[in-house]
């Protein structure tokens, strides 16, 4: 096990899947003391027993991030588990597609009450702890979407280019006080989130240099480089980890 974050105590919401549960096992393997969330208890105490297989340390904290109470309590219960919260990776997401015309006013809460509102307020509930220790990681999941016109992808897309927004606000904000914010940009990854898209996934990555889908495990290798020192001087970062869609 590599020690670069030992010590350190990292909470990644949306672990008990795909780029969460890889970024966990990742940052774990690093020497992290990992909090697993998400709202599956039977998922999480997957990710943890994984974790623990492979001799790091790791507790699960269920939430829902629908639910600002929950979102709060998943603050406050995740900076008991050590005295505090070094990094956090809001990973979490949902990733539904339709027409505008066809999207109700619920989509529209739903897609952006977890994509955006839960991380403004777990990030906000974790800043001040992070400040007063002078030191302090932040990423946030993004997606190559976030910029582009895609059909579909309205509440989706929009709903992350907020979260790009806010992660170069926070830099700005928290930067100078010690907190690094920063955010990955993932294209298509083969995870349960892509899984509705079935083989139309294809449409994400076909012609892209890389001309396949990433794996959990190359998004999270991004954002362990992000959370460690060798990204020190990075801040305000939207790092695209997409085989090159982002060129297109
Ligand atoms: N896969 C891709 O192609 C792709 C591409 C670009 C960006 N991304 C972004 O990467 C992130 C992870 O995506 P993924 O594909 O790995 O997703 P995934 O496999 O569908 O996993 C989503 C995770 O979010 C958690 N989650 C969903 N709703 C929640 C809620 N209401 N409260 C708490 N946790 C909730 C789930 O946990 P529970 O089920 O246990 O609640 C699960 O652990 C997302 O932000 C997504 O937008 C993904």
């Amino acid at each position: 096990m590599s020690t670069s974050l030992s010590g350190k105590t990292a909470l990644i919401t949306g672990s008990t899947s795909g780029i969460g549960r890889a970024t966990a096992l990742l940052l774990a393997s690093h020497g992290a003391h990992v909090i697993v969330s998400g709202r599956d208890t039977g998922r999480g105490a997957g990710t943890v027993a994984a974790i623990q297989d492979s001799g790091g340390s790791a507790t699960f904290v269920a939430a829902d991030l629908s639910d600002l109470a929950s979102v709060a309590e998943l603050a406050r219960l995740a900076l008991e588990v050590t005295g505090r919260v070094d990094i956090l990776v809001n990973n979490a997401g949902i990733l539904p597609f339709g027409t505008s015309t066809d999207l109700t006013p619920q989509q529209f809460d739903d897609i952006y009450d977890i994509n955006v509102k839960a991380v403004f307020f777990l990030a906000t509930a974790l800043l001040p702890t992070m400040v007063e220790h002078g030191e302090g990681s932040i990423v946030n999941l993004s997606t190559t979407l976030a910029t582009k016109g895609f059909a579909g992808s309205s509440l989706y897309a929009s709903s992350k280019a907020a979260v790009e927004t806010l992660t170069k606000v926070w830099a700005a904000e928290f930067g100078p006080q010690g907190v690094r914010v920063n955010a990955v940009s993932p294209g298509p990854i083969a995870t349960e989130g892509l899984a509705p898209f079935g083989d139309g996934a294809a449409v994400f990555y076909n012609g892209t240099p890389a001309n396949r889908l990433g794996q959990p495990e190359e998004i999270a290798a991004a954002v362990s480089f992000l959370v460690g020192e060798d990204a020190k001087y990075i801040h305000g970062v939207i790092l695209p980890v997409d085989g090159g869609a982002s060129i297109w």
